[in-house]
């Protein structure tokens, strides 16, 4: 059993990020949006409360768990690492990511939630070549970062800042990326 990541820093800014954005759309009625690793649920029920239909919202985890969990809460969720299981085309795509570099004192349960490979860019680099394919026309992905994290590819993508946050050791950054 992997247990379920429980909302920290990371998660409290990107919900205070995808709230303010979502409130000031005025598209809010048509918009579609996926979460990838969804885990506790904490983005999808901001999404919700923000005004985007239960029936846009879509999300997955690698963590059959975190799935579970979410479709209990009434979202829909698919266990898929990354965009394997994951078909169509996105208004927003939203990731908080595994961003840490690998440290072997880690314990394997929690590694799944917080450890991005050896640099910590791992997943994300392979989450920003798989999102292109899946964002809408137009669309954009809003994705958490971390000063900590290293290595990663940003490609094409077009980046806008839009939120940050010292913690303790580290810097968290929220992103706007478009094609
Ligand atoms: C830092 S947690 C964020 C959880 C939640 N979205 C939040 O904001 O609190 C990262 C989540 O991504 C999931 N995850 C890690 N690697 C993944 C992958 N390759 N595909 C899908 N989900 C993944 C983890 O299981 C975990 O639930």
């Amino acid at each position: 059993m992997t247990m379920i990541y429980h909302p920290s820093d990371d998660s409290f800014l990107l919900s205070e990020i995808l709230k303010d954005i979502l409130e000031a759309s005025n598209e809010k009625s048509s918009v579609k949006i996926l979460e990838i690793g969804c885990g506790s649920g904490i983005q999808l029920q901001t999404i919700k409360k923000a005004g985007i239909k239960k029936e846009n919202i879509f999300s997955c985890d690698i963590n059959a768990e975190a799935v579970e969990h979410c479709k209990k809460l009434g979202f829909s969720s698919v266990k898929s690492d990354l965009f394997e299981k994951i078909k169509g085309k996105f208004d927003i795509i939203t990731f908080n990511p595994p961003y840490l570099p690998e440290d072997k004192r880690e314990p394997k349960d929690s590694q799944l939630a917080t450890t991005g490979g050896k640099k910590g860019s791992e997943v994300i680099n392979k989450f920003l070549r798989q999102a292109k394919s899946h964002l809408a026309k137009n669309g954009k992905i809003i994705l958490l970062t971390s000063s900590l994290t290293k290595g990663i590819k940003w490609g094409n993508y077009k980046k806008k800042l839009l939120g940050k946050k010292k913690i303790f050791m580290e810097e968290l950054y929220v992103w706007e990326l478009r094609r």
